[in-house]
């Protein structure tokens, strides 16, 4: 966490809860979150893509501090893609952010490093913020090439968006082997390789970007492990994914990165 750098909490439901848990979801997020907590971090929500619009009316009518964000996004803004869901259309659902490469979409549907560069593209274009996920698998940490898996998941990246808009993007370093596995990565680790991210954005887009770019941990994120994770000078925030179901744990976390 650094002087400079507003720290961002998001979380990530993944394929849950329907469009009516969402609603009750995002009531709970409104009780629980404390005018202090929610005026010191930025706390972005990503629903599936159905529960989107129930999700926004609620957001917008009841004043709950947090901005609605999807999970993946088509490279196109519109025309014969069937079943893609449009980037332009989100922001008219007032998306902010969208997640784009996140590791489940890189291995279970085949996203490539140039895909998820050009969907970070079409976020951008469309006035929202990507949440550009990278990260090793255990094979590559153990074979000590963690860094070279980071640096190749982010340069087409850094390419696409260029050094002005690199700045303003989030980066999330979610190593493959501490999603979902209740294994996260130690405060060290984690801090060292959001450090690498940073180094590499140096090089590619200069320091103005390195020094603005927010980068979050994500994997195996709970309210025991944020205060520790966080500590890291250059872990600005946490991507969560399990424990953003459990509105008190989640609240919880955002409350601990405050
Ligand atoms: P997890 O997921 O917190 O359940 O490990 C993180 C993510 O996939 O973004």
């Amino acid at each position: 966490m650094s002087a400079t750098r507003r720290p961002i909490v998001s979380g990530n439901w993944k394929m849950n809860l329907d469009h009516f848990e969402a609603i009750h979801a995002a009531r709970s997020l409104g009780l629980r979150l404390t005018p202090r907590a929610a005026a010191a971090v930025d706390v972005t929500i990503h629903p599936p893509f159905t529960d989107l619009r129930s999700v926004q009316t609620v957001v917008e009518a009841e004043g709950i501090p947090v901005s609605l964000g999807a999970q993946n996004c088509a490279i196109e803004d519109a025309g014969a893609f069937t079943g893609e869901v449009s980037p332009r259309m989100l922001a008219r659902l007032h998306v902010t952010s969208v997640i784009v490469g996140h590791s489940e979409r890189r291995r279970l549907f085949g996203e490539t490093d140039e895909l998820v560069a050009a969907k970070a593209s079409a976020v951008v274009r469309n006035g929202m913020i990507p949440v550009c996920c990278v990260g090793e698998t255990e094979e590559e940490r153990e074979a000590g090439a963690a860094r070279d898996r980071l640096a190749a998941q982010l340069a087409p990246i850094t390419s696409a968006l260029g050094p002005a808009v690199t700045g303003t993007v989030v980066i999330a370093y979610e190593p493959v082997w501490a999603i979902g596995t209740g294994r996260a990565a130690t405060p060290d680790d984690a801090q060292e390789a959001c450090r690498w991210i940073r180094d590499l954005v140096r090089t590619a887009s200069g320091d103005q970007a390195a020094d603005t770019v927010r980068i979050q941990y994500g994997g195996s994120v709970s309210p025991a492990n944020t205060s520790s994770l966080m500590a890291g000078e250059d872990v600005d925030g946490l991507l969560v994914g399990g424990a953003s179901l459990d509105a008190a744990a989640f609240v919880d976390i955002v409350t601990a990165a405050a």
